[in-house]
């Protein structure tokens, strides 16, 4: 059965089976990742950003013979931002190919173009079923990145603790666990706004005015996800000159996520980049001590962070793709009827 599911007010047994059927997809499609826990995945699914929305259906099994729910056999959630909504659908794998994702986008496809929004993104994971489900949806592709995890238990913590500290006179490094100090939330969102070394993908979140950075630092400790930040501060001038940022995810807190990396134009060329990021590895060390390894996203023609971070140590995994389809084209794909 398909339903419109509303994550804030689902029973813990919906949210656990939907726990479930997430690990059976990682353990499917991407074995080498660690499971999801149930450590706040109910906000996680329902928080979201002022201004924005999310919306998310379920297919359930029939209840079981002991009167509990039914499995989630498929999962689909639509976040609408700007003028676009970004999508993301699961079925579980003992019920792939018998037509229930295309249902579920189909779902999708027609609230969104009811809601009067133009297009929908999506990120898909290289080599997985759902390139070839994406594609064969009329999806296309946008955005290539590579994914590259770096394991802690291989880091060589005596030359990271020099690159640590091999960063241009006149600059001072922070950590700030949380997210920038309220004093330097202007400098910090300026650096942000000047200048963007994507070191993430456009799908992600990325705040450039304080207020909207308050609001996105907000918002990801309300969805249990912590965030670890250096700065890099021109001591002269008190400007953010370079920050990098980390997410702990209490959903799996072996495994972070790396957020933004910025050096500002002129501030590069001192070893801002190496000197932050492997200043963080430090701090998380002890900060984080069940952390076991870090992924970080990077455009491949980036070629300089990519030089970092195999310096410190990450190893590059797959492709990360980000794909895009017109909503109407998609509506008219799957609903040639209409
Ligand atoms: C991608 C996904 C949603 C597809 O769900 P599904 O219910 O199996 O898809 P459908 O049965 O509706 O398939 C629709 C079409 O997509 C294409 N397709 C889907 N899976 C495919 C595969 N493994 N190989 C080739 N084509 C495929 C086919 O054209 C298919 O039509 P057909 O069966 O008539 O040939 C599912 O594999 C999934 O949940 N993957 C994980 C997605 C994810 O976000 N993971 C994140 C962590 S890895």
């Amino acid at each position: 059965m398909v339903r419109e599911w509303d994550p804030r007010t689902a029973s813990s047994a919906e949210i656990a089976s939907l726990l479930d059927t997430l690990n059976a997809v990682l353990a499917a499609d991407l074995p080498q990742d660690p499971p999801w826990q149930e450590s706040s995945l109910r906000e996680y699914l329902s928080e979201v950003m002022p201004g924005e929305r999310r919306i998310s259906w379920v297919v359930q099994a029939e209840p079981t013979t002991g009167g509990g729910p039914g499995a989630m056999l498929g999962h689909v959630h639509v976040l609408l931002l700007g003028d676009i909504g970004v999508l993301e659908v699961l079925v579980h794998p003992t019920a792939r190919r018998t037509g229930l994702g295309r249902d579920l986008v189909r779902l999708v496809a027609r609230r969104v173009y009811q809601e009067g929004f133009r297009s929908i993104g999506v990120e898909v994971v290289g080599e997985t079923p759902a390139v070839a489900f994406y594609e064969a949806l009329g999806f296309s592709r946008e955005y290539v990145e590579t994914r590259s995890v770096l394991d802690l238990s291989a880091v060589d913590w005596t030359a990271l603790a020099e690159m640590a500290t091999a960063v241009g006179a006149g600059y001072r490094l922070e950590f700030c666990p949380g997210g920038p100090p309220d004093d330097l939330i202007d400098a910090y969102a300026r650096a942000k706004a000047e200048v963007r070394d994507v070191d993430d993908g456009e799908l992600r979140p990325s705040s450039y005015d304080p207020q909207r950075l308050r609001d996105s630092l907000d918002t990801l400790h309300r969805r249990g996800m912590k965030p670890y930040i250096v700065l890099a501060i021109h001591e002269r001038t008190g400007e953010v000159a370079g920050l990098t940022e980390v997410v702990v995810p209490a959903q799996h807190p072996t495994r972070a996520d790396q957020y933004d990396t910025i050096v500002v134009q002129g501030h590069r060329g001192y070893g801002i980049d190496r000197a932050i990021k492997a200043r963080m590895l430090l701090e998380l060390r002890s900060a984080e001590p069940e952390l076991a390894e870090v992924q970080t996203w990077n455009a491949q023609a980036n070629e300089a962070m990519l030089k970092v971070n195999a310096e410190l140590g990450y190893r590059s995994d797959r492709e990360w793709c980000e794909y895009s389809v017109d909503v109407a084209e998609l509506v008219h794909h799957l609903d040639p009827a209409r």
